[in-house]
């Protein structure tokens, strides 16, 4: 479905990144992980790797939020690959402080990260795709907190607030260029960043319990489906939408009886 096509995953290290970058390996497409990892760690995480049915991939180490990096790369995959055709702009963070204990630290590195990382990729990324006349797809990894105001995370939902309004700024502007721009809202995924906080916040363990209508927790494979969804030919007419998959979270919650 995706062969010769050449896609990006950022944070590809990361649970959810390395299920997309294996999925849209598994669709034929050529995959492309960048994350902070050296690349002998890399190796060890980047699963798809291992995995026979995955396509080739290439591991470049770049932090989003650097954007000479960022470019830099990009230049290397068009020399090296000749073409990017999608992106999924999914590196992203989150450490919980109750909103009255917010540092500025804690709230600059998450805008930098999840807001400004996916600028200086989504931004640069469009740019390669406008100069080589490619209709590509970009993708986002948004949150349905970014909808939904969730307890002690409040610079990751406005971080995930601005990107779903960066997607349609883009997805606007691009149109004429033929470049689809959508984000995808994973709900409570128990792997990755959420997963972490199960571990180790029993509070956010509690409220989790209580707030998916679906019950279960959202797995990293549902999410990379609908990545490789909008990166296909069959989603060719969507562009400026937000596909949560999260159990129904983002519903008005009842207490379940
Ligand atoms: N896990 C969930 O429940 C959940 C729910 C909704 C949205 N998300 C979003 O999914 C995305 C992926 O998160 P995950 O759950 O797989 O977490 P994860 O921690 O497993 O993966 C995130 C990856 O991003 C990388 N990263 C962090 N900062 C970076 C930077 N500056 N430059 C490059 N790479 C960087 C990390 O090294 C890591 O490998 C995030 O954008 C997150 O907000 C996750």
């Amino acid at each position: 479905m995706l062969f010769e096509k050449v896609a990006l995953v950022t944070g590809g290290c990361g649970d959810l990144g390395n299920a997309m970058a294996l999925h849209l390996g598994r669709a034929g497409a050529h995959v492309v992980v960048w994350d902070l990892k050296t690349d002998d760690e890399a190796v060890e995480d980047v699963r798809c790797f291992l995995d026979e049915e995955g396509g080739a991939i290439m591991y470049q180490r770049v932090d989003v939020s650097d954007r000479t990096q960022v470019e830099s790369a990009l230049d290397d995959i068009m020399a090296q690959l000749g073409r990017l055709d999608i992106a999924c702009v999914n590196a992203g963070i989150v450490e919980a402080q109750p909103f009255l204990e917010i540092t500025q630290e804690n709230w600059q590195k998450h805008l930098d990260v999840n807001l400004t990382g996916a600028f200086n990729t989504a931004q640069s990324v469009a740019r390669k795709m406008v100069d080589s006349k490619t209709e590509g797809r970009i993708i986002f990894t948004s949150s349905w907190v970014g909808a939904i105001p969730w307890p002690e995370i409040t610079p990751y939902t406005v971080s995930k607030a601005g990107l779903n309004m960066l997607m349609k700024q883009m997805a606007r502007e691009l149109a004429p260029y033929g470049v689809r721009v959508n984000a995808v809202a994973p709900g409570i995924v128990k792997a990755g960043l959420a997963g972490k906080q199960l571990e180790t916040e029993p509070q956010y363990a509690a409220r989790v319990a209580r707030v998916i209508p679906l019950s279960e927790p959202g797995t990293p494979e549902e999410v990379a489906e609908a990545v490789v969804y909008l990166a296909s030919p069959q989603a060719a007419y969507i562009t400026g939408t937000v596909l949560t998959i999260d159990g129904g979270c983002s519903l008005f919650q009842f207490d379940k009886a």
